[in-house]
């Protein structure tokens, strides 16, 4: 397994791969890796010859008050994780991947702002900007990200298609815990109580599912049964638990009729931790969905 630590090296080796016929699927991640990252790595690897990975904490997509400092880094159990699933090149770029004077952003307007955006202004722009450099200097026939972060996955579709990145997007289901608390880098910050308690968001998502597979297509409705299992037990507070139109990201909270796929999401705090987690109502990720 070839680890690179910049854009070059790594550049090098995805353009030989290419050139001796092999496809390249890449996983960005932050490291600390889990089997949600695991499940990344093996989709990747079956759809192509060799698999990169990349682990960059990348700094701008943290907020001031966010836990950029103290967010886990386990690089040795990650290298072995990777070499488990078969990775090829691990890329793990040093802050300087980040030149000094560093100034341009790629971002998605409108869409930043939404839900996530709204509450962690900058995150989004962080993200984009990180993924297209990555995906600079990672030459890839095939990019996987996880479901799990679904809006990130929306607009680094968004991106995709608008700068013509040439690579194709996978978008993987959610990795959960045997009793459906999605995995997170983040979920060792809480305790084994709010861990417990924890399991209303993805008991209150599948109340919501359950609704609209029954038939109903009033988005309320649809809410209202979901809302109603999140407040039996509730988050320390809810930031958000709503529909969004997967290819305009317009929030559907309103309609009087889903017609085409949804994305239910739902974010919660438990102390300083925060959750996220969704269901897809329909096939959001369908090729060709977008206009
Ligand atoms: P990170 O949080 O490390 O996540 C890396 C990838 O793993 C993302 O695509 C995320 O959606 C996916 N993932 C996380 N938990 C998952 C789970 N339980 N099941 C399946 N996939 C899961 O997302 C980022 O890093 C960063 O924003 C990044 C895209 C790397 C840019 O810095």
């Amino acid at each position: 397994m070839h680890i690179f630590r910049t854009a070059s090296e790594i550049r090098a080796w995805s353009r030989s791969c290419r050139l001796n016929g092999q496809r390249v699927g890449l996983v960005p991640t932050m490291g600390a890796l889990h089997q949600g990252h695991a499940s990344l790595l093996t989709q990747a690897r079956g759809e192509c010859e060799m698999v990169a990975l990349s682990i960059f904490v990348n700094p701008t997509q943290f907020g001031p008050s966010e836990d950029f400092a103290k967010y886990p880094r386990t690089w040795e159990a990650d290298l072995e994780m990777a070499a488990a699933a078969g990775v090829s090149a691990v890329f793990a770029p040093t802050p300087d991947f980040y030149p000094s004077g560093y100034r341009t952003v790629v971002t998605v307007p409108g869409w930043k702002s939404v839900l996530e955006g709204e509450i962690r202004p900058d995150h989004f722009d962080g993200v984009t900007s990180v993924v297209a450099k990555l995906f600079l200097s990672v030459e890839c026939d095939v990019a996987v990200f996880g479901q799990k972060d679904a809006q990130q996955a929306l607009l680094i579709r968004r991106m995709v298609r608008d700068l013509d990145f040439g690579l194709r997007l996978v978008v993987a289901p959610t990795v959960r815990e045997h009793d459906g608390l999605a995995l997170s880098s983040r979920n060792r910050y809480l305790s084994s109580v709010d861990r417990q308690r924890a399991l209303v968001l993805s008991r209150a998502l599948a109340a919501s599912v359950a609704k609209w597979r029954a038939g109903e297509a009033d988005a309320q409705t649809i809410l209202a049964a979901g809302r109603q299992v999140l407040v039996s037990d509730p988050p320390d507070s809810i930031d958000y638990f709503t529909l969004l139109d997967p290819d305009s990201l317009a929030i559907l909270d309103d309609a009087p009729r889903l017609v085409k796929p949804a994305i239910l999401v739902a974010a919660a705090r438990y102390g300083s931790t925060r959750l996220l987690d969704n269901a897809v109502l329909g096939d959001v990720w369908a090729q060709g969905h977008l206009p």
